[in-house]
């Protein structure tokens, strides 16, 4: 039988950090590096994977429900998932590749859960069902697999990001609207700050319960609904938790604002401001960070913020046409969603 394959497209957030778990706003765009799934058939009844960069490989039943470590626990928990949600998969061997750094930042992990899944459902006939849907699957993995408690943006981003767009998501009622990223001669490029960020381990978990304190305390769903007031009468330091999510959406809208009207200079302080809020009120930022958000501003940087989950991971800045990135950095550029590939 023949071999499918499929990708799964790292992803960059342009602004709105740690909003989707607050029902909030984001502005992420799928990239050209990414994670591909090869699946070829497999023994009967049995999954067997193997990620070709580590040189590791394993197998285990189709029906197994046993939880699993590191890669590992992806290709068990799509499985897993898929399955659960009805999808009659074939047994497979699925060898696993890519060019995405893992912990750096541009979701690795969404990565490979959409491009495992996408393998699965093409390798075992099974038609794709919705793309929200599919992220939805893809983030319970992240949630009960692999045990980091992060939102859906980067599924949504890496499922359904559009070539040459960034796309606003409007976590409370998931609608997604394609903002043209036109940069001219400026370029977007992250750099690793070189501190490898595990969700899991991190106070990524601790910020999400923080959010949940300030509503019940404010009386509110989400922090979509909280009144600025009353929220910076909260406890230190949900005040100011809560404050961030408040002006982050707002940055959200402001700069889908100044990509339409190509003020790129606007977009830079508005990553600016994002960054600050991410360090000073969000509290996410480790020192390592602020030296790679430092090295990008000497650089010439017309804005630079501390992206994905925070302490550690990649910078993101925006260089105007004269800056000259630093060693190092990767200059990233919207491509196309995850996709089974011909
Ligand atoms: C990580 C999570 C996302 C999101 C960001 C913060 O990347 O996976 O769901 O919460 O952090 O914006």
């Amino acid at each position: 039988m023949s071999a499918v394959r499929a990708f799964g497209p790292g992803r960059v957030n342009l602004i709105g950090e740690h909003t989707d778990y607050n029902d909030g706003l984001c502005l992420p765009f799928a990239i050209a590096a990414g994670i591909t799934v090869e699946a070829t058939a497999g023994p009967e009844g049995t999954i067997e994977a193997e990620a070709l960069d580590l040189g590791e490989r394993d197998g285990f039943a189709l029906d197994d429900d046993d939880h699993a470590d590191g890669w590992r626990a992806f290709v068990r928990g799509v499985v897993a998932e898929l399955r659960r949600a009805g999808h009659a998969l074939q047994p497979a061997t699925l060898k696993i590749s890519g060019d995405l750094p893992r912990g750096s930042g541009l979701s690795s992990s969404a990565a490979l859960e959409v491009a495992l899944a996408l393998a699965l459902l093409a390798h075992s006939g099974v038609e794709e069902p919705d793309r929200r849907e599919l992220a939805k699957l893809c983030s319970k993995v992240e949630n009960d697999w692999v045990g980091a408690q992060t939102g859906l943006l980067d599924q949504l981003a890496a499922l359904c990001g559009q070539d040459d767009h960034a796309i606003r998501i409007d976590f409370r009622s998931l609608a997604i609207e394609p903002v043209a990223l036109e940069l001219g001669d400026w370029r977007l490029v992250t750099l690793d700050s070189g501190v490898e960020h595990t969700h899991a381990a991190s106070g990524y978990n601790d910020r999400r319960r923080e959010c949940r304190e300030a509503c019940e305390r404010l009386g509110v769903d989400s922090l979509r609904d909280a009144d600025p007031e009353a929220a910076a009468r909260l406890p230190d330091p949900l005040d100011r938790r809560a404050r961030h999510v408040i002006e982050e959406n707002a940055r959200v809208d402001e700069a889908v604002g100044a990509l339409r009207e190509h003020d790129l200079e606007c977009l830079g302080e508005l990553l600016d401001a994002s960054h600050r809020s991410l360090r000073d009120l969000y509290e996410v930022s480790v020192p390592e960070v602020e030296e790679t958000v430092e090295r990008l501003r000497d650089a010439g940087a017309a804005g630079a913020r501390i992206m994905g989950g925070g302490f550690g991971g990649a910078v993101l800045a925006l260089l105007p046409p004269d800056a000259r990135p630093p060693d190092g950095a990767l200059e990233v550029r919207p491509g196309p969603a995850a996709r089974v590939l011909a």
